[in-house]
């Protein structure tokens, strides 16, 4: 099926989609195959839902890559993870470049390793000046640990306890320019937000999905626009 066999209207398109890429593990031992096997094929449905997004004139694109908690997985798991994003940033940057997507990495970037560094970097600036999609990867991220770095900077530049603003921490966190997301699904089959963009996720339409994520299509995509324009958003209002 195709875009126009939903009911999706051009008007009330979402701007900002956030997303909890879940269910790698359990596609792969499906299949009998070993875990990395299953993010391998979330590479490639991530691959898959830039290109849709971008099409779509989505503007952002938030996805959660890897947690700050992720480290307490296998070290085979985590090195192969790390392995999937060097692959990411260097066999895909040229397409995301060419399609002007913008790549920025939000997280604490100095614990990654330094091959992931680099190519993250490499991403980052080449893609700087684009007006695309803008893709923000999520690696060693964790939202509590957000928080306090935006209140530790907003300590450090000698802020008074009282001056202190909900503006001035969303000025503070790695999505400071960007509006908050619209829509924040996780696929999978869990419904918990897993420490993901707690501050910028208050009003934000939450979306849980059984689909494990490498089975995350276009249809899939399409199914979550159309239900995002079915809802009602009121933002605390009557
Ligand atoms: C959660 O599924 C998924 C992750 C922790 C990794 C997500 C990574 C990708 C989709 C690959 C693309 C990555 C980069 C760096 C660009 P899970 O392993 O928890 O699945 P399970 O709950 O079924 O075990």
């Amino acid at each position: 099926m195709g875009i126009e066999d939903y009911n999706i209207s051009e008007e009330n398109m979402p701007v900002h989609i956030a997303i909890i890429m879940d269910g790698n593990g359990r596609w792969a031992k499906q299949r009998r195959k070993p875990r990395l096997f299953g993010h391998n094929a979330g590479m490639k449905a991530l691959h898959n839902t830039v290109h849709l997004a971008s099409d779509m004139g989505i503007k952002i694109l938030t996805v959660y890559a890897f947690s700050t908690e992720n480290w307490k997985r296998s070290q085979e798991e985590v090195d192969g993870l790390m392995r999937i994003a060097v692959e990411y940033f260097m066999k895909e940057i040229a397409e995301l470049h060419r399609n002007h997507v913008q790549v920025r990495i939000i997280g604490e970037k100095s614990r990654l390793p330094k091959d992931v560094q680099k190519s993250a970097d490499n991403a980052e600036s080449l893609t700087k000046d684009n007006d695309g999609l803008i893709l923000n990867v999520a690696l060693n991220y964790g939202g509590r640990d957000e928080i306090v770095h935006a209140v530790r900077e907003i300590m450090e530049e000698g802020t008074a306890p009282g001056d202190v603003t909900e503006e001035m921490i969303s000025a503070h966190l790695y999505t400071r320019d960007l509006p908050d997301p619209d829509i924040m699904i996780r696929t999978g089959g869990e419904s918990r937000l897993s420490n993901f963009l707690l501050w910028q996720n208050a009003y934000t339409e939450f979306f849980f999905d059984d689909i494990w994520w490498p089975d995350f299509d276009d249809d899939a995509f399409y199914k979550l626009i159309e239900a995002y324009q079915q809802r009602n958003r009121r933002f605390g209002t009557a």
